[in-house]
């Protein structure tokens, strides 16, 4: 027996699971789904066969002639969920599982709009579905989602059909590329859609429609210039949907259905990199994937390169070198905030007994990069992209690991031999000298989102409170139109003890959930002992209005803070015993 994803039970000695059918009825009222999974074996097969599952109620398990099929639900892992074991008997090609899901499945976040919809990477596929929730193996599936007729249902696969009856609509999806669970994604709501290109069309709610349309206007310029870069673009489609504010990423890379935050509608095109970057993932992520958490930098090291590249295509070398010192600054955070956890610094980490979404950070995103860079720099442009071509093509459809990339990089790049190639893959740290110091000059009303982020990141530590005062005054950077430069601004505020930039702030957190602002703006609060307190109630205030995910990682975040975020209750205080 293999187990070789430290975040599934799957056995690489079992059967593999080829194809799912899914029918899922979605209920609002109890934020369920009530659901049948079929699953086609790759071959006819026999013995146990172990699924990964969180939070599912299994009611039936059988042949696809209904027999009846033995099976075991283990007992709940704190990371894993439970295992559920089938016993197939000998010749087996079909099991089909009846099931619900929980009203808390990680995968999904249910808002009273009515609105819901999933995000599975890293892993949380498995409380949606009981599958081998690991990005080694790929399924195609068919989805038939039942929902209210009032309502739209999307998929990141292709549409199929949709017939309605009574009150309901039942929604048909096929994605009949091979996928790795993570990118299993729905969404449904009430939901408008504006054609932008060809192969094109940004879905929102209808009062956001607009506005996502005039931001996303030039999305086919980005895919034409992808399509140069890495080949043609293999997902047939390329669709945008804008999410409710408090969906927890920047982006998610949903196949021909990316997923963004509507913190991007900046009204300036300031943050078309988030969607050069999920529409990189098409190449970068999606067909060619990590064989696990474990060598995520394969997925978001290569996505970062590739999304720079895009940006230098369209809008230039200097935008995308910008971006590229972003990076670079916020690398180097993140290594100071990981001082005492070096093995997450590494490229490859080792991961066992630890959740992929804790161990969440931007060293696989910007060190990844940096060491391609490396490569690109030692190769020559020319050769690293016939090099870049090579490997997306041998490695269609398939997973990695960071062992197999080092093997293909020693054969096809032999002078890559050059750099420290181990210590880059496998070491802490970073192997680089210190970023240079960059000459910015003096604040101007005609600086770009970008400018203007750099410049306050830079702002020498503590900050007064008479520039912060100053800056505001001369350039209203509280209204500024762009998240990014709004949280950069805000964060020196606080720490700067800046009265006005409060208020803004706590409109800020009602309002957003995107997990990176969210963090910056409750680190900043907690680490002015002004403003400490107000944290953890604010906190308290808004986070049953956040995503599990953003809640989890910020409860964490302020406790290791020492920021008070538990209710005191009286009543616990008085029986305390003396
Ligand atoms: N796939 C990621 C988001 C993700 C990673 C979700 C791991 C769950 C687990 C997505 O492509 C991403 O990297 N988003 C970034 C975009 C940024 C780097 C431009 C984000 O959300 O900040
Ligand atoms: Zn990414």
């Amino acid at each position: 027996m293999a187990r070789l994803d430290p975040h599934s039970y799957n056995d690489s000695d079992q059967p593999e699971v080829r194809a799912l059918d899914w029918i899922a009825r979605v209920e609002f009222a109890t934020q369920t789904l009530h659901a049948e999974a079929r699953l086609t074996l790759r071959a006819p097969g026999a013995g146990p066969l172990d699924l990964d599952t969180r939070g599912l109620t299994i009611e039936r398990v059988t042949d696809e002639a209904g027999a009846p099929i033995v099976y075991l639900l283990g007992p709940p892992d704190p990371i894993l969920g439970a295992r559920l074991r089938l016993e197939l008997p000998p010749g087996s090609s079909e099991v089909r599982i009846t099931y619900r899901t929980a009203p808390d499945a990680s995968a999904l976040q249910w808002l009273p709009a009515p609105f819901v919809y999933s995000q599975c990477q890293a892993i949380h596929a498995r409380s949606i579905v009981p599958l081998q929730d690991t990005p080694r193996l790929r399924i195609t599936y068919r989805a038939r989602l039942t929902v209210p007729r009032a309502l739209q249902a999307l998929m990141g696969a292709a549409f199929v059909s949709r017939e309605e009856e009574g009150e309901l609509a039942h929604v048909t999806h096929l994605m009949m590329e091979p996928i790795p669970p993570y990118l299993l994604a729905l969404a449904v709501g009430e939901l408008a859609a504006h054609e932008l290109g060809p192969r094109s069309r940004v879905w929102a709610a209808p009062e956001v429609l607009a506005r996502a349309a005039w931001e996303f206007a030039g999305v086919d310029e980005l895919v034409c210039a992808a399509e140069a870069l890495f080949g043609p673009y293999p997902w047939g489609r390329f669709d945008l949907l804008v999410m409710p504010p408090s969906f927890p990423y920047g982006g998610m890379e949903n196949p021909r259905l990316a997923f963004v935050t509507p913190t991007l509608l900046a009204g300036d095109r300031s943050l078309q990199n988030v969607v050069a970057h999920e529409l990189a993932h098409a190449w970068t992520g999606n067909l060619v994937t990590n064989a696990s958490a474990e060598h995520f930098w394969l997925n978001e090291g290569f996505t970062v390169f590739a999304e720079r590249r895009i940006l230098e295509a369209v809008a230039g070398p200097r935008i995308a070198a910008l971006h590229a010192a972003a990076g670079r600054r916020a690398l180097d955070h993140a290594l100071a905030d990981l001082a005492d956890r070096p093995g997450l610094t590494c490229l490859r980490t080792h991961l066992s007994g630890i959740d992929p979404d804790e161990a969440f950070s931007r060293v696989p995103y910007e060190k990844g990069y940096l060491f391609l860079r490396a490569l690109e720099d030692l190769a020559g442009r020319a050769r690293f992209d016939q090099f870049l071509r090579r490997y997306l093509d041998t490695h269609r459809f398939q997973s990695l690991t960071t062992g197999q990339f080092g093997a293909f990089l020693a054969a096809e790049l032999p002078e890559a031999a050059a750099l420290d190639v181990a210590a880059w893959l496998e070491a802490p740290g970073l192997v680089l000298p210190a970023a240079p110091a960059e000459v910015c000059g003096e604040p101007a009303p005609g600086w770009s989102a970008l400018e203007w982020q750099r410049y306050l990141e830079d702002l020498p530590s503590p900050l007064s409170a008479t520039i912060a005062q100053d800056l505001e005054q001369r350039f209203q950077l509280s209204n500024s139109p762009s998240c990014e430069v709004l949280v950069a601004w805000l964060t020196r505020a606080i720490e700067a003890g800046h009265a006005p930039a409060l208020a803004r702030t706590e409109a800020l957190l009602a309002e957003i959930g995107r997990i990176k602002y969210l963090k910056s703006l409750y680190i900043a609060l907690a680490k002015n002992p002004a403003t400490r307190a107000r944290a953890g109630a604010l906190f308290r205030q808004h986070r049953a209005r956040y995503h599990f995910l953003a809640r989890s990682v910020l409860g964490k975040m302020l406790r290791q803070l020492q920021v008070p975020i538990e209710q005191v209750n009286p009543v616990s205080l008085s029986k305390r015993p003396l």
